[in-house]
């Protein structure tokens, strides 16, 4: 499973990129926003620092909602670096800029995903990833890990390509239940990503080795 960093933090995608299990960035207008990245100018320069740290897939988020907007800006987004992904809503005018962009070979990514049929759509388009979102449906008191489950099916039914990529990750038990239904990417903050690293034992087992080394040394 890929491990993709859900920031526009560029402290926070150095270390996760440090630990050397980085594969990709996703970002969206929010977090680029909670960085306090604004202007199209810099948001652009910014797209091409996060790539410049990583080296794989960086999704970066059109704003238009239009298909002739989407062309657009997804055209100048994909013309700074050959790591970026356009990330296009899952809506009309976003499904038919994914199959423009995906005919011409440029990565898409179709976010907001909150169904298997949207999740249907966006692979009929030829889409790179689909990003359903399993946290904001756990909020709503749907269960996430279920849609990843049945985009799953449908995916492995018609040997469809489109990389599920389960997004909205909140913590380190949806990833572990992302990898065991067998989601293509998982995206989350680097605290679920580090907590991964956590177990008591490990850290009294560790303790108890350097003691006893000590004691013969
Ligand atoms: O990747 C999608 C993500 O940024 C949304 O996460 O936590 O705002 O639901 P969240």
């Amino acid at each position: 499973m890929k491990f993709f960093i859900d920031t526009a933090n560029i402290d926070q995608i150095k270390e996760a990129q440090s630990l050397g299990i980085l594969d990709g960035v996703t970002t969206n207008p929010s977090l680029m926003a909670k960085e306090g990245i604004t202007g199209y100018d810099n948001i652009m320069n910014h797209y091409k620092t996060i790539c410049d740290i990583v080296d794989g897939d960086v999704s970066a988020e059109v704003i238009a909602i239009d298909f002739d907007g989407m062309v657009r800006e997804g055209e100048a987004l994909a013309a700074l670096h050959p790591q970026i992904v356009i990330k296009l809503p899952m809506i009309a005018e976003g499904i038919k800029a994914c199959k423009y962009f995906s005919d011409k070979g440029v990565k898409t990514n179709v976010t907001l995903v909150f169904s298997a049929g949207q999740a249907l759509l966006a692979a009929k388009a030829g889409a790179t990833y689909v990003s359903p979102f399993l946290g904001r449906l756990d909020d709503v008191s749907t269960d996430g890990l279920a849609l990843i489950e049945e985009i799953r099916l449908i995916y492995d039914n018609y040997a469809f390509e489109t990389q599920i990529l389960s997004a909205s990750i909140r913590h380190t038990m949806h990833i572990i239940e992302c990898a065991k239904i067998g989601s293509d990417v998982m995206t989350g903050p680097l605290s679920a990503i580090k907590g991964l690293l956590n177990h008591p034992l490990t850290d009294i087992g560790l303790a108890k080795f350097l003691e006893d080394y000590k004691k013969g040394n």
